[in-house]
């Protein structure tokens, strides 16, 4: 099974749409196979800047534009994959082993991430070679 085209995919949230404005719902194991563990979120990220830069050993995660947009770009040791994310009723899931890099965030964009784990630095990789060793 590849990881990047059978795994880390993007999942269609519920959208109610509603004149009012519109709502989108997330139950951990349900519309996401993890349960939710920890919610972060980057804002105020400079359009030059650049986020990620690491693998998650266990971590499963599930990222969110919930305003604005801002490409993901997933790397499983054997090839990569870009994900430009723009739709708050759009989530990409990320397994685990799955070196990523998150940049071009448009102005005021918001990046919303569900996870699987409480916060634990010793779950990631953050060389990349390091990252690459542990896949062999
Ligand atoms: P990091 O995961 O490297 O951020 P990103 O992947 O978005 O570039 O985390 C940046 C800093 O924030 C790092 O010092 C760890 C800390 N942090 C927490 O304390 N708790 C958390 O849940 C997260 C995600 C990060």
């Amino acid at each position: 099974m590849n990881k990047l085209d059978d795994v880390c995919k993007i999942i269609s949230l519920n959208k109610i749409p509603d004149a009012r404005g519109n709502l989108t719902f997330i139950e951990g194991n349900k519309q996401i196979p993890f349960p939710i563990e920890r919610v972060y979120y980057l804002y105020d990220v400079p359009a030059s800047s650049s986020r990620g830069g690491h693998a998650h050993k266990n971590l499963q995660q599930l990222i969110i534009a919930v305003s604005g947009s801002f490409t993901v770009v997933l790397d499983d040791g054997n090839g990569k994959k870009s994900f430009r994310l723009n739709k708050p009723y759009e989530g990409l899931y990320i397994c685990p082993m799955i070196w990523r890099e998150i940049h071009d965030f448009s102005s005021g964009s918001v990046c919303l991430v569900l996870a699987s784990l409480e916060y634990d630095e010793n779950d990631y990789y953050r060389d990349y070679n390091e990252f690459i060793k542990a896949l062999q």
